[in-house]
């Protein structure tokens, strides 16, 4: 059996303090976000607890979905990775980076080289997609953040990071392969904040299958299906890992998913954050596809 535990968007504060300058453009809407209600909605506290009942958990891999960072300031990519550290060793943590992530041009430099270690395959490459095969699970991190113009938070993959997964999907079929993306994958309609691409990563899955696929992004416990070639494939979107909140079905949230890769079969629980400050499972079921 093979552990994975999922978590996403955690929005690590507080904010370091920007300089003026870094206060151009997007960065001075997203600060003033931040400061009128994100940096409120985003516990460090439940996020410390959740990444504390996680490691009690054991996971064999970590599985994380994005939106470390906030604004993208230089200064917020070493904390992150501080952060990311607290959670395993790296070839045991996953990163699928966020758009908040890639938050400007500016930002992809810090975010290459302080999320490295945890955006890097097995071959010592580092890019999008990578690819870690373990114990006959294949994960494959994929980066959907890109940085786009103000109050969008839209993702895309590209045709070249499409076309590589493709190849990876074909070469691990006989893997369980397990998909990490920030954006949810599935059609939301014309929404500014989907994955533009998502028409395009539905074919290629519906040609050379995944067993299961990650996301965060919505802050919310989501699930549903992609088509497949040996049937559908379950698509889970989770809360945010640091969110606390009045709605008790949005609060700090993770999952655990048991994977038995000779049987093909997986288990999943959500673990949440309750009004006394404890992670508990709220759910556990087969992994498979609802609606
Ligand atoms: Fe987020
Ligand atoms: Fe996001």
């Amino acid at each position: 059996m093979f552990r994975i535990a999922h978590l996403s968007d955690p929005h690590i504060g507080p904010l370091p303090r920007p300089r003026w300058r870094d206060l151009l453009g997007k960065r001075a809407t997203g600060y003033l976000n931040w400061r009128r209600g994100r940096s409120r909605a985003h516990d460090m506290d439940a996020l410390a607890a959740l990444v504390a009942d996680m490691r009690e958990h054991r996971p064999d891999h970590v599985a994380m979905t994005g939106d470390i960072c906030n604004i993208g300031l230089p200064a917020e990519y070493p904390l992150a990775a501080q952060w990311l550290a607290t959670l395993g060793p790296p070839k045991e943590v996953s990163v699928a980076p966020g758009n908040h992530d890639a938050y400007m041009r500016s930002s992809l430099p810090h975010m290459m080289r302080d999320f490295g270690p945890w955006t890097s395959g097995d071959d010592g490459e580092q890019g999008f997609p990578f690819l870690r095969r373990r114990e006959g699970v294949a994960i494959i991190g994929l980066s959907s953040g890109v940085p786009t113009l103000p109050f969008v938070a839209a993702g895309k993959l590209g045709s070249e990071q499409l076309a590589r997964l493709a190849a990876m999907l074909r070469a691990t079929r006989d893997d369980m392969r397990v998909l990490l993306i920030h954006h949810p994958p599935v059609d939301g309609g014309g929404d500014i904040r989907n994955l533009r691409d998502h028409r395009a990563l539905a074919q290629i899955v519906r040609e050379q299958g995944a067993e299961l696929v990650l996301h965060g992004h919505s802050h919310s416990i989501s699930r549903k299906c992609l088509g497949g070639p040996r049937g559908p494939i379950p698509v889970l979107g989770i809360c945010s890992a640091s969110s606390i909140g009045r709605n008790p079905r949005r609060r700090a949230a993770y999952y655990l998913i048991d994977i038995d890769p000779s049987a093909r079969k997986m288990m999943l629980a959500v673990r949440q954050l309750d009004k006394a400050g404890q992670f508990h499972q709220v759910a556990a079921a087969a992994a498979a596809c609802v609606g």
